[in-house]
């Protein structure tokens, strides 16, 4: 029986120009290049300029990602920006970037997840296009978490960097089979029980100020694979499918210990993860449609492709997708 599904047309990203290496985080807070590879994985990240705001990361992310699926903005009816950073309280900053694009029809709307932000986006957009509301989706992953960071902290400064990516979603018609190309599975989860163990201590009705990142990151850190591997498996046994099955594992780029230690557990084979947390550090809901762009522009994720995608952060949140490229 024949289904709709939500199909990837094209993948965009943009990274700021500016590189900030380990070596100039010494120079900030007592840390090593040593400390930072071993316990991270993460060599460099990027820094957004001064002026430059998450809408235009996510505009550049998603005229790339458009370019890529050959579409021009006048397909787009539905815009799902995945951000903690946003340019203001409100409104959304997906509808800046809904009007920067000339997009006058359809939704525009922003969803907060923290890290898990663009699984949430993506399984936002594919219910929508799957019932048929809206046609045609950018997902977007946009973030300037060195605005929020607490540049004296070394526990959190060093993790985090800026950047953008997006993806553009078509609903089209599938056999309904094994075969089918699309999203075929989105599993989401929270917990706010742990709401306190990685947040920011301001906000509009609490200090009235924007605050900075606080995170106790020994216990994200404990709980991270657990909930990775755990919706990863429900996805599994909702599908059929098995870690023998997986082209490429996309997940959410914190730290390469939580990366590994996750295949590790569910058996996936080192060759098939993409990891840019080494040049990226971690960029938040920004951290899979970059790694997914890097991954489709260098020729690795090709069509029929069966692709996992996971994320876990603040919230607790955590997801997992599987796409058919
Ligand atoms: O995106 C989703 C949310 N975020 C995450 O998934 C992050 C999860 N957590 C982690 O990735 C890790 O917990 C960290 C990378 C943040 C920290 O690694 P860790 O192995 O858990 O280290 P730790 O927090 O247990 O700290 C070990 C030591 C401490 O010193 P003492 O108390 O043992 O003397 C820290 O003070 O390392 C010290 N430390 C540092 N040393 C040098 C903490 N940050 C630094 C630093 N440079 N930047």
């Amino acid at each position: 029986m024949s289904v709709l599904r939500s199909i990837v047309r094209g993948v965009g990203s943009y990274l700021p120009a500016h590189i900030m290496t380990n070596a100039d985080l010494t120079k900030k807070v007592a840390t090593t290049d040593d400390w930072i590879v071993q316990r991270t994985g993460i060599r460099e990240r990027r820094i957004a300029a001064t002026g430059e705001m998450t809408s235009d990361l996510g505009l550049a992310a998603a005229k790339a990602a458009l370019a890529n699926a050959g579409m021009g903005a006048d397909a787009i009816d539905l815009i799902v920006l995945a951000t903690s950073t946003p340019d203001q309280t409100f409104p959304a900053t997906a509808v800046t970037i809904q009007a920067e694009l000339g997009i006058t029809r359809g939704a525009a709307f922003d969803m907060q997840a923290v890290c898990s932000g663009f699984v949430f986006a993506l399984a936002t957009a594919d219910q929508f296009l799957r019932s048929g509301d809206f046609r045609c989706a950018l997902v977007i992953g946009a973030e300037t978490f060195s605005r929020i960071i607490d540049w004296n902290d070394r526990g959190t400064c060093v993790l985090f960097g800026d950047g953008a990516g997006a993806v553009v979603l078509e609903a089209a018609t599938q056999p309904g089979t094994r075969e089918d190309r699309g999203v075929l599975i989105t599993r989401l989860r929270s917990d706010g029980r742990h709401r306190a163990k990685l947040y920011v201590d301001g906000g509009p009705s609490s200090t009235g100020t924007v605050g900075h990142l606080r995170m106790e990151g020994r216990e994200v850190f404990r709980h991270a694979v657990g909930m990775i591997t755990d919706v990863i498996e429900d996805a599994f046994a909702a599908t059929g499918y098995n870690a023998g099955d997986i082209d490429w594992f996309v997940p959410h780029q914190a730290n390469r210990r939580i990366i590994l230690g996750s295949a590790h557990k569910l058996g996936i084979a080192d060759d098939k993860i993409v990891v840019t947390v080494d040049r990226h550090g971690n960029t938040s809901a920004a951290s899979i449609p970059l790694a997914l762009a890097e991954a489709t522009s260098d020729g690795r994720i090709k069509p029929g492709n069966l692709v996992l995608l996971e994320a876990m952060g603040g919230g607790f949140t955590w997801g997992s997708a599987l796409v058919r490229w």
